[in-house]
């Protein structure tokens, strides 16, 4: 096989074999096959695009150019959910016990990385002790016991995934839907999912801009997961404003810990019930999603997630008295509020901006070298729809340092006031189950 005769066959619109899929994958992890030629064959699939099955194959090759986690030990299916990047989403935290209590094994692998705030492990770690270090046999007998653990990555999982999204990245051949979905699921599956439930976003804040672009890319992937064996589904959910009301690693704990107690922001509390609902019927918990909400419910009301949270919590070394008394989490020096400088509507939140302003108080990393202040942040007191009065609070500022006039400027601009009335939007859009 000669990887030009495979670049000019994707050219030309032709649908490329399992092998030559795999020959061509193959041949970039090993580095038999140069950057150059995997470049002309990315924009070549930019503009020809792939089949229902060259995606499926793409997909499967990358899982099978690394190591792939064997979660074999754990009892039951495991459920893996993926968000295609949110601002100040605290999902994650809340919707591992929140399943983990009606029976479904957590089983997360997760990371740092950057951006605007912390990872899930980051955010984890502002309890006291919590760590994430921690052997995989004692991760799979965690998982057994308790229903949820959370490890660190390890692993060298899907590198041709790794090498491909760095070289999309400076080739503009990113925004292919094709290599987009397959780059996404290839982690989940490599990481051990059974079942994946996937939330794309869409909106300003968002990857996807639009309902259209989010729509194909969610149905792009719950089709390689089904065609792969792995039963997935997804969420449309609206990200043209932050979800809930935190922007910060410690500030996201709190407002987990109130959202498993029944007293969440109303659209991360709907969030989670929907994906929640997803997750445990595909792990068959559930007959139907409606009878997994209602289930769901119940053990936010009778205590059974939260007191789920507080035991995985302690397991992994973590003081759990700080779902009692969040103020035991670490706490910024300064709370400043930002007033309104007039009478009107929030009519734009914009999610991204705002995460940069977190990150500019140091809620999360530019760079893989900097240093995460768990107790910075925002914690928003309006969302778009709501009325404001000229000097009421838009935002409380968490800062350990005086000089925020960037900061608040950056907020400024970014949350706009109208005065004419402006409904709050959609939050979940769609629901692709197939
Ligand atoms: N996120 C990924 O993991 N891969 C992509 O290709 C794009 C976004
Ligand atoms: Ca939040």
């Amino acid at each position: 096989m000669r990887m030009v005769d495979l670049i000019e066959k994707k050219r030309d619109g032709k649908e490329l074999s399992t092998e030559e899929i795999q020959f061509i994958i193959n041949g970039y992890t090993n580095n038999t096959i140069p950057d150059y030629q995997v470049s002309a064959l990315t924009m070549a699939i930019f503009f020809q695009g792939m089949t229902e099955r060259e995606r499926a194959d793409l997909t499967m090759a990358m899982v099978n150019s690394g190591d792939t986690i064997d979660l074999a030990g754990i009892e039951g299916i495991k459920v893996d959910k993926h968000s295609t990047g949110g601002v100040g989403d605290t999902t994650t935290l809340v919707l591992g016990p929140l399943v983990a209590a009606l029976g479904v094994p957590v089983a997360k692998m997760s990371g740092r990385g950057l951006g605007h705030t912390g990872g899930t492990i980051d955010k984890l770690e502002s309890v006291a002790g919590f760590h994430v270090e921690i052997e995989n046999d004692e991760f799979i007998r965690l998982v057994n016991e308790n229903k949820i653990a959370v490890i660190g990555q390890s692993g060298n999982l899907t590198p041709a995934d790794k090498k491909l999204y760095a070289l999309r990245d400076v080739t503009a051949t990113v925004d292919s839907i094709p290599l987009i979905a397959s780059s996404i699921m290839s982690k989940k599956i490599a990481a051990g999912a059974d079942a994946i439930c996937l939330d794309v976003k869409t909106g300003a804040g968002a990857f996807m801009k639009t309902l259209d672009d989010a729509r194909e890319l969610a149905t792009a992937m719950v089709n390689i997961g089904n065609n792969v064996g792995r039963k997935t589904m997804a969420i449309i959910s609206d990200m043209s404003q932050p979800l809930g009301f935190a922007i910060g690693n410690a500030l996201e704990v709190k407002e987990a810990i109130d959202t498993l107690s029944g007293n969440g922001p109303e659209d991360l509390t709907e969030l989670c019930l929907t994906l929640g609902s997803y997750m445990v019927y595909l792990g068959g918990e559930a007959s139907s999603t409606a009878e997994a909400r209602e289930k769901l419910k119940e053990v936010i009301a009778n205590g059974k997630a939260l007191e789920t949270f507080k035991t995985f919590l302690q397991s992994q070394g973590g003081d759990s008295s700080v779902v009692d008394d969040p103020s035991k989490l670490p706490q910024a020096q300064f709370q400043i509020e930002l007033p309104s400088l007039e009478d009107g509507y929030v009519s734009e939140i914009v999610a991204d901006e705002i995460g940069t302003a977190a990150m500019m108080l140091g809620a999360g990393r530019a760079t893989k070298e900097s240093e995460i202040d768990l107790a910075v942040g925002l914690v928003l007191k309006k969302k778009i729809g709501d009325q404001v009065k000229k000097g009421e609070s838009l935002v409380t500022i968490y800062a350990n340092q005086q000089d925020i006039e960037e900061v608040k400027e950056t907020l400024y601009q970014n949350i706009k006031i109208s005065t004419q009335k402006v409904s709050a939007p959609k939050l979940i859009q769609e629901e692709i189950t197939i």
